[in-house]
């Protein structure tokens, strides 16, 4: 026990929170980089009957949840509040009312222990998630994000420099993952039902667009493939034809991923890095991650992407990041606020 208590002294934890959409997580991370635990209490299972994410509902059940999962969080860690060094919590982008109960729990933690607060961005959060998978990376590197909120190039400089080289200007490519999943009667989150019904379809059956495929612009759009693969699917209903839901899955997948890896290639190259990293829950994605490998393969990029359990939402990659604002001194203070529209950066 003596042993146990002489290691965490030597170590500095953060505790960090994450309520931006509809996981609730809390988690301990030792030293920026090794996860002491990392609750997540999904509610996925709430929101499955409406298709998609009830913003008010997701408020209440944080609400419910929040403490339970702190407490787990520490108690799963072996460790009490007086150990902790920072906390860390997620305060954009997001739903509003979701950040609001994690801001204000950790603030109140933060009052309440004099222990530091750090406002964390939840995208950066998704980028550090490969840090704690992957323990000897280090920044530069490339970072594609790809969530159901967001499809971002990132160029992690370092650890506190990062440069947003393109975006989404629509949908995001989660976002259009859920929404041709809804209209082929797949549950919610449609993401990982589409990626096995992909692998039983053949991807060049149907020929989708690919948007943006201009060099050097890192933008990305998703609206357009959407719409392609709707009108697809309402043309062949009214005709009556038969339709083979693999083959569509495979198609429009393969639409999304040729997009992603030929601009996180380019993106890498043109900034002269030699890391990519993918981030967010389509990380998980099996069709992106094997084009991605091949692709780096051949051109002599290094790849990381993190475990499933760390691309999507969770406390501990809040936690990394909380970790690496700590060492610099980058507080928040107890006016710290929800931020929905938070940019990378404090922005
Ligand atoms: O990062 P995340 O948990 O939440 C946001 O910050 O948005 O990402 C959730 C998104 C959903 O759109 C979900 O359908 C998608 O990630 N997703 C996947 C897969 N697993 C999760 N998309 C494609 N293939 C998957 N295997
Ligand atoms: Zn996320």
């Amino acid at each position: 026990m003596e042993q146990i208590q002489h290691e965490i002294e030597k170590t500095c934890l953060t505790l960090a929170l994450e309520t931006s959409c509809d996981e609730t997580s809390a988690s301990v991370v030792a030293d920026g980089r090794i996860i002491l635990s990392n609750v997540i209490s999904s509610q996925v299972p709430v929101h499955q009957k409406y298709g998609g994410v009830v913003p008010e509902i997701a408020s209440r059940k944080h609400i419910e949840n929040v403490l339970p999962v702190v407490d787990q969080a520490l108690r799963e860690a072996g460790v009490t509040l007086a150990d902790i060094s920072a906390i860390g919590v997620t305060y954009g982008p997001g739903l509003v009312g979701a950040l609001l109960v994690g801001v204000s729990v950790a603030k109140a933690l933060s009052f309440a222990t004099d222990i530091p607060l750090v406002g964390v961005n939840h995208l950066e959060g998704h980028i550090f998630a490969n840090f704690l998978a992957h323990r000897d990376l280090e920044p530069p590197f490339m970072a594609l994000v790809v969530s159901g909120g967001h499809t971002s190039l990132v160029h992690v400089k370092g650890y506190n420099e990062f440069e947003l080289l393109g975006q989404t200007r629509d949908d995001a490519a989660g976002e259009a993952f859920d929404k041709v999943a809804r209209v082929m009667k797949l549950p919610y989150p449609g993401g990982p039902y589409i990626d096995s019904l992909a692998a039983k379809g053949n991807p060049e059956a149907i020929a989708f667009p690919r948007a943006l495929p201009g060099k050097n612009s890192f933008e990305f759009s998703f609206s357009g493939l959407k719409s392609a693969v709707l009108n697809y699917l309402n043309s062949a209903a009214q005709k009556q034809e038969e339709i083979n839901t693999a083959d569509v899955a495979a198609s429009f997948q393969a639409a999304v991923v040729d997009v992603l890896v030929s601009k996180s290639l380019q993106a890498a190259a043109t900034c002269g890095v030699k890391q990519i990293v993918v981030a967010g829950g389509v990380a998980a994605n099996s069709g992106l991650k094997a084009k991605m490998a091949y692709e780096c393969k051949k051109a002599g990029f290094s790849l990381h992407y993190p475990d499933p359990i760390l691309c999507t939402d969770n406390a501990a990659m809040i936690a990394c990041r909380a970790y690496y604002q700590h060492l610099i001194g980058d507080y928040a203070d107890l006016h710290l606020n929800a931020k929905p529209s938070l940019k990378l950066g404090h922005g």
